[in-house]
């Protein structure tokens, strides 16, 4: 019979309780995933309290709250805490999404958090993003032109400028991608729905003048036809918008340019 052995570091273990509710007030308790590179020990899910009366409405609050006043070797991303630089993705509640605009009363119970699932952890709920930036970078994310650039900027008509609505406001949080069955499986060779959306900005762009090339690089059987119109990344995007229609519509070109 074949037996399947977990890879290291695989199995959650039961962590440390760190507070417990003390005194009046509206506790809420988070169990936290916890790991770190410097021993060698399972990652483990730890649980901390926090009283909300004394606390912001985000888990972004409460995760900040606990590190300052609580454990301070908490690791975790966080920047511009407006839904802008992308860097709190995590998961929370089972759904990948933006700590610091997801509120903790949209879900009901202890409040779970991990890193975003399906990348390495560099610690805690910090994940490894080399490769998903690298895809990022392999798009060539910046206008190309061949003309003698302009005086002043390149013109745009209100109806072109539209076009990129939808697309633009992505923050690269990667909530998306680690959504994505397909991502999951194939990250080293699928470009995912974050990368793919943006590459779709350009392509659409009308300022720019590399159309061509750029369908070339994505016309690989994995760096976009991975997609299977899951449509978890819709689902997942923090911001709302929607990578599979955006794909959807790379393949539509890909298929316009044979005739
Ligand atoms: S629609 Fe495509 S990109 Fe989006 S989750 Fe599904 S397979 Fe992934
Ligand atoms: S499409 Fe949405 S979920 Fe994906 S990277 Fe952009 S903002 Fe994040
Ligand atoms: S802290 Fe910037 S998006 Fe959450």
């Amino acid at each position: 019979m074949v037996e399947f052995a977990l890879p290291k570091n695989s199995k959650i273990t039961e962590g440390k309780t760190w507070n417990a509710p003390e005194g009046k007030g509206d506790w809420r308790e988070f169990r936290v995933y916890r790991w770190s590179p410097d021993d060698d020990a399972n990652p483990r899910m730890d649980i901390y309290h926090l009283d909300l009366n004394a606390c912001g409405p985000m888990v972004l609050h409460a995760l900040i709250k606990i590190k300052d006043e609580i454990d301070p070797t908490l690791t975790f991303r966080r920047s511009c805490r407006e839904g802008i630089c992308g860097s709190c993705s995590m998961n929370i509640g089972g759904g990948n999404t933006l700590a610091c605009t997801f509120g903790m009363d949209e879900i009901k119970g202890p409040v779970k958090i991990y890193p975003l699932p399906h990348m390495d952890v560099i610690k805690d709920l910090v994940p490894d993003m080399t490769n998903f930036y690298a895809q990022y970078a392999s798009i060539e994310p910046w206008l190309q032109t061949t003309t003698p650039e302009p005086e002043k900027e390149w013109p745009q008509s209100h109806e072109e400028r539209e076009k990129l609505d939808g697309l633009y406001e992505c923050i690269m949080c990667a909530c998306c991608s680690t959504s994505c069955p397909s991502y999951w499986w194939n990250s080293d060779r699928y470009l995912g729905p974050a990368a793919l959306l943006q590459a779709y900005r350009w392509v659409i762009d009308s300022r720019d003048e590399a159309t061509g090339k750029r369908l070339d690089d994505l016309e690989d059987p994995f760096r976009l036809y991975r997609c299977h119109t899951i449509m978890n990344c819709a689902k997942a995007c923090p911001k709302g918008l929607n990578p599979a229609k955006a794909i959807a519509e790379l393949k539509k070109k890909m298929v316009a340019r044979r005739f």
